[in-house]
């Protein structure tokens, strides 16, 4: 059995079979509002508290000041694991991929990183034209990032409707996909998680309820979606 990062967000590591396995890659798709970048940040935030794994998070949609208070509805104080050199924050232009990489790979370094996180994912397709080169490139990312020693998540913004996304960063890349719901059953929105894949790992065959609340995200990996409604 493979050596395990775990998330520390109350429920995961449970239908994870213990965790993600270490120096993975996982994607995390989900509907807007899902809960993804909640998730994120629940999984920088205890890696940094918990195991004493520094992460970087790349953001390529808020600036670092807007991922601090976004963090701080939550309860969790980025600025302090900012300040203490646990977490780093990178809030990178879109407009040169290999640029990103060096970036990605120099704060990995600088951190002694075992986290890394890309929020959201999905906006590497604007990098390119053509869909060939997205996914040499997205390809080429991956394999930096195994050899970098972090455990990655890469977000991706879909609607699961559809389960596969455009360019099939998953198929091709991702060790792991996990998925965020977050959808309309009769008169309400219910919010679940399931996993997709996720190598080397006996997963939850399952779909789970999820909450959000003041504390981030937690999922109910005793309880099943659909036995109670
Ligand atoms: N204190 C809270 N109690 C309950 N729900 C909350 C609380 N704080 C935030 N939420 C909800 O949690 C969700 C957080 O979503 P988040 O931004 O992580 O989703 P996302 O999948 O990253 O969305 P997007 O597609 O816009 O990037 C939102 O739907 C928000 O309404
Ligand atoms: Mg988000």
């Amino acid at each position: 059995m493979p050596e395990r990062t775990k998330t520390g967000v109350p429920g995961l590591d449970e239908i994870l079979d213990g965790g993600i396995p270490k120096e993975n890659l996982v994607v995390i798709s989900g509907d807007p509002g899902s809960g993804k970048t909640c998730l994120c940040l629940e999984f920088l935030y205890y890696g940094a508290m918990k195991y004493k794994e520094p992460g970087v998070l790349i953001s390529l949609e808020e600036s670092e000041e807007e991922m601090i208070k976004i963090a701080s509805f939550f309860g969790w104080d980025f600025k302090k694991l900012v300040d203490e050199k646990k977490v780093e924050i990178i809030a990178v232009e879109l407009y040169d991929f290999e640029k990103l990489r060096a970036t990605v790979e120099d704060a990995i370094t600088r951190l002694n990183a075992k986290r890394l996180v890309i929020d959201p994912g999905v906006v590497f397709r604007l990098y390119f034209e053509r869909e060939l080169d997205a996914r040499k490139r997205i390809l080429s990312l991956g394999r930096t990032l195994k050899k970098s020693g972090c455990t990655a998540i890469i977000t991706n913004e879909i609607s699961l409707d559809k389960t596969s996304s455009l360019f099939g960063l998953e198929e091709y890349v991702a060790d792991g996909v996990i998925l965020l719901y977050h959808t309309k059953l009769e008169d309400r929105f219910i919010r679940s998680i399931g996993v997709l894949k996720m190598r080397g790992t006996k997963i939850s065959e399952k779909l789970h309820p999820i909450t959000i609340s003041k504390d981030g995200i937690r999922i109910l990996a005793k309880q099943e979606l659909f036995e109670e409604v």
